[in-house]
């Protein structure tokens, strides 16, 4: 039993879930299944990982049903609308091959586009209304983009995914996300994500940072553990992606130490202010990307 969060409408999720962003389809049926098999009992995955099927036959690979797991996943820009949207549940349901969902949330908040945004949201009320899904929430909403969301729509979001590692922890979306009851989740827990070959070469990687190491070093732990530990005790999910093996089972065993209130303060002084991700505010081309059916 991996430690659990409860979120604004009561429904409990597992704490540090699986993430597959940037997980090849040929490898992650492999990856979800020996992450089940490690103790994992929460995958994020998304529409637009292209990736939803390979993690169903993941859980039929480890053996377990798909309400032994709690599953979330993302509608992608170009399916905001409220029938898009409607759609756009019933391709990940297919896809993922179970008929209910415990969390789907707004991939991006597309503020060029915010009436689709608040269309697609309000579809996700329904989906909750009707019983379709557990829990609905947002990916990468800044302040502004929540006040505006909240302003339109009935349902406060359960769930805010942001990119947030020590190197990027967005203080003042976080405290957006609190006033509000909304619980953060970390995408890039450890900070590790690449966006393609070249994407902030010049950046220094949190992985390598000196304080992080340090502490690592005095827990006998390593600095991914370490960055997880900050993460859960600071009451955050965190989606850690991983499609090798042993740092799937490495990312888990994060249960059994504890960092001290010096530590997390440490780690917490480490902001830079600078995102390693797309800024949720510039508009780009990928928004025009078509989900397929099947
Ligand atoms: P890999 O899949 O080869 O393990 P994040 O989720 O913070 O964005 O980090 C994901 C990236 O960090 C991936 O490139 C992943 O590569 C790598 N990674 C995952 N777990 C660890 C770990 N324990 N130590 C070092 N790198 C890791």
């Amino acid at each position: 039993m991996t430690p659990e969060l409860v979120l604004n409408n009561g429904l409990r999720m597992p704490a540090l879930g699986f993430g597959v962003f940037q997980s090849p389809p040929e490898e992650t049926a492999a990856a979800v299944e020996t992450a089940l098999k490690v103790g994992y009992r929460h995958v994020d995955t998304a529409a637009a990982y292209g990736n939803e099927r390979q993690v169903g036959e993941g859980i039929r690979r480890a053996g377990l049903s798909p309400a032994e797991v709690f599953l979330e996943t993302k509608v992608w820009v170009s399916d905001f609308g409220y029938d898009q949207t409607l759609h756009a549940f019933e391709k990940a349901t297919r896809k993922l091959g179970v008929d209910r969902l415990d969390l789907l949330i707004l991939h991006q908040p597309a503020p060029d586009r915010f009436e689709r945004t608040v269309a697609a949201y309000r579809a996700l009320e329904r989906l909750l209304a009707d019983g379709r899904v557990g829990a609905i929430g947002v990916s990468n909403f800044m302040r502004t983009h929540l006040d505006e969301l909240l302003a339109r729509t009935e349902v406060v979001p359960a769930v805010n995914q942001i990119e947030l590692h020590p190197y990027f922890s967005q203080p003042d979306v976080q405290k957006a996300d609190a006033e509000h009851g909304i619980l953060t989740q970390a995408w890039s827990p450890i900070g590790g994500i690449t966006f393609y070959p070249g994407w902030g070469e010049q950046r220094r990687s949190v992985l390598q940072d000196p304080v992080i190491g340090a502490i690592a070093a005095g827990h006998g732990r390593s600095p991914a553990q370490v960055m997880l530990r900050w993460q859960l005790q600071h009451g955050r999910s965190a989606i850690p992606k991983s499609t090798n093996p042993d740092r799937i089972a490495e990312n888990f065993a994060v249960f059994d130490f504890e960092l001290t209130d010096g530590e997390m303060a440490r780690i917490d002084a480490l902001d830079t202010g600078v995102r390693n991700g797309p800024d949720p505010d510039t508009p780009r081309d990928v928004f025009d990307r078509v989900i397929p059916e099947d």
